[in-house]
This record gives structure tokens, sequence and C-alpha cells, in this order.
């Protein structure tokens, strides 16, 4: 079976070919350029964006992975959770293709697209514990089995790729501000600065909670560059220019402080559960620390520790594919009715 998979729930534009387990083609045209000068995604352009890219993102799709549209045996778009602006302009597209072609759809939660990225890397057996981390979202989901997910707690205000973006911005450094705080983090020093951890007790009862707090994390970073009378490079002077080596430490500090709150919690629910794999998806799981941190637990508690490739790990349109597929497989359809949700539950 050969699906082409749409995903526009965010700020970027992306199509895939799957065809059954392997991956075609997987395109993604990113908005990085047009939200950088905001520090955040402007949803009104993020939208206007969308349009200008969807047909041609398609198109190379289709291109890189040597096939027409007369090879395609369904559509699978993202219907959401994300920006209903954003989520429309890729599901809109998918339908008209499923239209005009009268081919089976059906419209993917974004979440489980997250939820099996790991899949198109290697087959990992259910059930696993998954931390679904990302610039919308941070949630523990205990996955059972194929389309059996259970929500064990999420964030009660920022998400922690939100977290990393806000931080970017005190700091002068553009958006998205993962990739920029992750790299400049390996000349830092993690124990600089003791950044303040939220530790919300998770019950034990029957409705577990494993809930993650970021907020006050984030206003910490920029309450201790305002005291210490620094400025961010927009509008920095000789005299209160933040040194290169304190911005490091500063980024590596911030870094360490949300890989212990997302480990610690993570680690409680893995508990919980008595989970013997742990999953991690999302843009923030392509941070080097936390991979890292999350392995030398793995090593020392032994557990198997998942992590989508790269190009799996931030929004993409072959995790939307394979989510579609396996309900497609289980002769699941939607109506072209559907429309999108921004609040999408799993
Ligand atoms: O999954 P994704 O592409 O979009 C959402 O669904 O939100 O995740 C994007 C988020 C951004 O907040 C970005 O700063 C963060 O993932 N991110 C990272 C890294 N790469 C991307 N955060 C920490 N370290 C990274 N290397
Ligand atoms: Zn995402």
């Amino acid at each position: 079976m050969r699906v082409l998979g749409i995903e526009s729930s965010c700020d970027d534009t992306a199509a895939a070919v799957l065809a059954d387990d392997t991956v075609l083609s997987s395109v993604v045209a990113s908005q990085d350029d047009v939200h950088n000068k905001f520090g955040g995604i402007v949803p009104e352009l993020a939208s206007r964006s969308h349009i200008r890219n969807i047909a041609g993102v398609i198109h190379k799709a289709l291109e890189q992975a040597q096939v027409t549209l007369d090879d395609i045996d369904a559509v699978a778009a993202t219907n959401g959770p994300g920006l209903v602006g954003s989520l429309l302009i890729g599901l809109s597209a998918a339908k008209a293709i499923a239209f005009a072609r009268r081919l089976p759809f059906v419209g993917v939660n974004h979440i489980e697209g997250h939820l099996l990225s790991v899949q198109l890397h290697e087959p990992v057996a259910f059930p696993y514990l998954a931390l679904i981390v990302s610039g919308g979202h941070t949630s523990l989901y205990w996955a059972e089995e194929l389309h059996r997910y259970r929500l064990l707690g999420a964030t009660r205000d920022d998400a922690a790729g939100e977290a990393y973006d806000k931080v970017a911005k005190v700091l002068g450094l553009g958006f998205p501000g993962g990739p920029v705080i992750d790299k400049l983090a390996r000349t830092g020093n993690p124990q600089a600065i003791r950044f303040p951890r939220a530790r919300l007790k998770p019950y034990r009862g029957e409705d577990s909670r494993f809930e993650f707090s970021f907020s006050g994390l984030k206003t910490a970073v920029w309450q201790y560059v305002r005291d210490s009378g620094m400025r961010v490079p927009e509008n920095q002077s000789p005299e209160t220019a933040i040194e290169p080596q304190t911005l490091a430490d500063i980024a590596a500090s911030f870094q360490e402080a949300v890989v212990d709150m997302l480990l610690d919690t993570s680690m409680a629910a893995l508990g919980h559960v008595a989970a013997t794999r742990f999953v991690i998806a999302g843009g923030v799981s392509a941070n080097s620390r936390l991979r890292q941190r999350a392995q030398e637990l793995a090593d020392q508690h032994g557990f198997r520790l998942h992590v989508p490739p790269m190009r799996f790990c931030t929004d993409n349109a072959a995790m939307i594919a394979y989510a579609g597929m396996q309900r497609l497989q289980r002769g699941e359809r939607d109506p072209l009715t559907i429309n999108a949700s921004a609040d999408l539950q799993l």
C-alpha cells in the first residue's frame, strides 16, 4: 500500500510517500525565516506560508518517491491538534486529492504521528512509555497497543520546546531556540547557574498524573539576565553585552534544568507503569543532552530507549502517513466532511 501523508499543523509544511514500511520520500518546507524575527510562530503568517508551499511540497514528495498520483492508494493528513488556520491548508489539500482521485482518506492525530514516529526507524513492541516533547506538547503516554494510549500527564503551562524558544528570545538567539541552545550548551558549564526545577508531585492513585511545568524556569532565566545587567545582542553595548562564555553557561544551565525535569518525571512514570521500553519523540527529542542522559539512565536501570532519527523527531509527514496507514489497513476511513480541530484529543 502506498500512502501520501500531509502535515501542516504548525509551522512546517510537509508531505511524504510511504510504501508499506518504507519511506519513499519525506519533504519538509520550514518557515523559520518567516517567524525568526518575531521569536515565535505568528499563526496568520504560518497559514499564508502553508498556502504558498503546499502544492510544491506535495509535488516534490511524489517526485522524490518517483511516483505519480496514479500510484497512490490512499491519503492521510493531520486534522489536529494544532493551529486551526495551519491545519486547514494541509487537510484541504489532502481532501481535494482524495476527492479528485476517489482515494480512501483518513485524518490523523498529530500526537499519534509523534507516538509512532519511532516505528519508521525500527519496530518497537507495545507497550511502551512515550514522552512527546515539542514546541506545542510535553506529555507522557502509556502506549498499551496501537490506538490505545493512556495520558499519564502533561505540562501545566509551557511546553519544553516553547521554553527553549522563549529563552532563546531572551538571549537574542533567534527562532527556533532548541537547536541553537543545544549547540551553544556544548561549550557551557551545566552547573554554572542553579536554575529552579519545578517538581510536581506525582499522584500514584488510579488517576495518576505525571505533570510538568516550564514557565517558572523560563522566567528565572529572564530574571537572571536582567539582574546581571546583561543585554541581549540586539541592543547590547560593549559594557552590557553577554560574554560568549556566560551565554554558553546560561544555555547549558537552562538545558540541564529542562532535561532534569523531563527525565525525573519520566522515570517516576516508568516505574509506575513498570515499562521496559521508553520512547522519546517530538522536536525536543532531537536534543543531544536529553538523548545522552536518557541513554545513561537506560544503561543504569536496564530499560530500552528508542528515539527516532533526527528527521523524524521534528514535524514531518512520514509519521502521519505511517499512523494513517495503520488505520487504513484496518479498513478505517474518514468522510471528506472531517474538519480540523485545534484541540483534537488522542
Ligand atoms: O515537533 P516540532 O517540530 O513541532 C511541534 O510540534 O512543536 O518541535 C519543534 C520544537 C521547537 O520548540 C524547537 O525549539 C524544538 O522543537 N527543538 C529542540 C531541538 N530541535 C528542535 N529543542 C531542543 N534541542 C534541540 N536540538
Ligand atoms: Zn509536532
